[in-house]
């Protein structure tokens, strides 16, 4: 059974007897209306420590004024089944005023300059209160891990920075993209796309891999990896916020002749959602 906590003393509480017990404490943050992506993290969670605690908050201090906050799949119910069905000890879901009493918290915790780049450039303030309520849900939980996804290179890059630069002393582990047959990467935000949709959302994956598949038979020219990408992409009526080659851990763009690794990350809109992906070349 799952236990499901609303308040922060009682989520505290309970970590404090699983470590009591000698137990090891996992975190995996959300926002709900888990998909087989976010399972992945919790089975990842699973595997590195004796409690998994899965958090549930769609956090109001991340979404800009223009964007999806009000209409942004909800269903803890349908949620903690799932998890329950994975065996998961518990599950914190705070009320927004748990976590923001009284109103959005005065302090914000920015990691500066990667904030800025990639989804940043049209969602200015968004990484901010994804660290802010991060921060807030490690220094709450107080876990000796913490998973997220590869999905959203840029948040798991930043939270990475975060926990260097603010000494947080926990491990952050990463999971590979979880994605449909079609290729398409499982989003929360998928429940936005028509059929019609969906089908032109197949060449996200469809351009990465053609990328991806470039730099294996040894194209390292960035340029050229990158407006293969884009070709896709405008190939299929799509046209992209941004396409970009990066450095995996800084963010910054690749150097014109790959020398290391690089991500490849990517925005579209297609239709009424707004869609992310990337694919990481030369991991070892
Ligand atoms: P959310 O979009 O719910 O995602 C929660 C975690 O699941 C993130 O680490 C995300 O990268 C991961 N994830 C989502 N889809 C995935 C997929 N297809 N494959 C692998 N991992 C996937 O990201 C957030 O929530 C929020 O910003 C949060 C970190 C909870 C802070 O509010």
């Amino acid at each position: 059974m799952t236990l499901v906590f609303h308040s922060i003393a009682e989520v505290q509480q309970w970590v404090g007897e699983a470590r009591n017990q000698g137990g090891t404490v996992a975190l995996v943050p959300t926002m709900g209306s888990l998909h087989e992506g976010h399972l992945a993290l919790v089975r990842e969670a699973q595997q590195r420590a004796s409690h998994v605690v899965v958090s549930i908050f769609v956090n109001p201090l991340q979404f800009g004024p223009a964007e999806d906050l009000k209409n942004y799949p909800r269903d803890l119910s349908g949620d903690v089944a799932r998890l329950s069905h994975l065996g998961t000890s518990a599950v914190f879901a705070p009320g927004v005023e748990e976590m923001y009493p009284g109103g959005p918290s005065a302090t914000r915790v920015t990691v500066e300059g990667m904030s800025g780049v990639l989804c940043g450039r049209t969602r200015p303030t968004h990484f901010q209160g994804v660290t802010t309520v991060v921060a807030k849900l490690f220094h709450i939980v107080r876990p000796d891990v913490a998973v997220f996804g590869e999905k959203d290179w840029q948040q798991l890059a930043i939270i990475r920075r975060m926990v260097r630069d603010l000494n947080f002393g926990i491990d952050i582990v990463g999971v590979p993209i979880v994605r449909e047959s079609s290729g398409l990467a499982r989003s929360s935000r998928n429940q936005y796309l028509t059929a019609e949709d969906r089908s032109r959302a197949q060449a996200l994956s469809r351009a990465l891999e053609g990328a991806r598949v470039a730099y294996l038979e040894g194209e390292r020219r960035r340029e050229v990896l990158r407006s293969c990408v884009l070709q896709t992409l405008r190939d299929a009526g799509l046209n992209p916020e941004y396409v970009e080659v990066v450095e995996p851990e800084t963010l910054e763009q690749s150097p014109e002749a790959l020398r290391g690794p690089a991500v490849i990350a990517l925005a579209v809109r297609v239709g009424a959602a707004r869609l992310i992906d990337n694919v990481i070349l030369g991991r070892s």
